[in-house]
């Protein structure tokens, strides 16, 4: 009694101590050539990819809490430039195109982030994500060593990295960003570049290292990314992937669950018996995240499909349904 007693002054004072800092506590997010480690542990970790723009905001908390239930670690979203700068200099930050509060909710419902900035993102959206008013500015070139794309491209990335630090969204400020994503894909296309796309390679990852986000930065399904870039591995198997250096560890930011529809196509199916051999090769062959592309696809709304011919609806077979419906039961 007499102990207890008089260890209560002590405890309290942890207690505030603890209370004081927790809510600024920077979680330390690095990475070796087995995982990518957290506050210090090598993690085996599960992302599934929710496009905020591809639902409604109300939908949100139930489509991660569904996520969270299906056992994910990690809600992995791209940024959508055109969608949130539609024309130069307007900016468009409401309604499903929140962002900052959909990163909010997983953060509440206790769940990490994957920021795919891009802002080249691809997705099956609308000019991949560019604005088509940069398309039309004199001179410039997309996605290659060209001075006018790179200002506006740096200005984008510049000002979304802005708004999640504002918010202390960034593991790094005790937020759910644990890692952050430059370009996309560029593997498939550097060599139509020649040396110019090696130049915007080391480009992009000069620039993102220089944004200071103090979580690692990835670049999906490019073999030449430059360190500390971790170049990282999309598709439906990816057990021969190989990062480009030997401290990366190996992940799958796309383990493709279904695949996009087009009109006049049949409807894209997986077998769960092709996925569970997928599985067990990958965590057999040495990997550590993957990430589950889609884990809910949604709806293109408007005119934000991509082509060729693909449909408004972005199901994608994916573990919830176009609206947010699982079949799975949970017992
Ligand atoms: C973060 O974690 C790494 C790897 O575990 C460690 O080397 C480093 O000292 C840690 N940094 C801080 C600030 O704790
Ligand atoms: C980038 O942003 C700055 C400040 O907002 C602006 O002055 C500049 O013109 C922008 N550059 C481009 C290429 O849009
Ligand atoms: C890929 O996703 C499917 C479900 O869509 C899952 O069954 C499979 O285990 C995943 N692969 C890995 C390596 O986690």
């Amino acid at each position: 009694m007499v102990m207890i007693r008089s260890s209560r002054p002590l405890l309290l004072l942890i207690a505030l101590v603890v209370g004081l800092t927790s809510s600024a506590t920077a979680t330390n997010v690095t990475y070796d050539g087995r995982a990518i480690i957290i506050n210090g542990e090598r993690r085996l970790l599960f992302g599934g990819s929710i496009h905020y723009p591809r639902s409604t905001a109300d939908m949100w908390p139930g489509l991660i809490q569904k996520a969270k239930e299906g056992g994910l670690d990690a809600i992995d979203t791209y940024i959508f430039w055109n969608a949130h700068e539609p024309r130069k200099g307007e900016y468009n930050f409401a309604g499903n195109l929140d962002f900052i509060k959909f990163i909010k909710i997983v953060k509440e419902a206790g769940l990490y982030v994957v920021l795919r900035i891009g802002p080249y993102v691809c997705a099956e959206w609308n000019y991949g994500g560019f604005p088509v008013w940069l398309h039309q500015i004199l001179g410039i070139e997309l996605r290659t060593d060209n001075e006018i794309f790179k200002a506006e491209m740096q200005n984008f990335t510049t000002l979304i990295v802005d708004m999640v630090k504002k918010e202390n969204l960034l593991a790094s400020q005790g937020g759910p960003i644990i890692l952050t994503q430059i370009e996309n894909e560029y593997g498939n296309f550097i060599e139509k570049y020649g040396a110019a796309g090696k130049q915007y390679m080391q480009w992009c990852a000069d620039m993102a290292e220089s944004l200071d986000v103090g979580v690692p930065w990835i670049m999906c399904q490019e073999p030449d990314a430059p360190a500390p870039m971790i170049n990282t591995c999309n598709g439906f198997y990816c057990h021969k992937f190989k990062p480009n250096r030997p401290d990366s560890p190996k992940m799958w930011t796309e383990n493709w669950t279904g695949w996009f529809q087009a009109w006049g196509e049949g409807q894209p199916y997986r077998p769960v018996e092709d996925l569970a051999y997928a599985v067990a090769y990958f965590f057999e062959s040495g990997g550590s995240f993957q990430n589950y592309y889609m884990y809910h696809g949604g709806t293109n709304f408007g005119r934000t499909s991509g082509g060729p011919y693909l449909m408004t609806s972005y199901d994608y077979d994916a573990p919830l349904d176009e609206y947010g419906t699982s079949f799975i039961t949970y017992s």
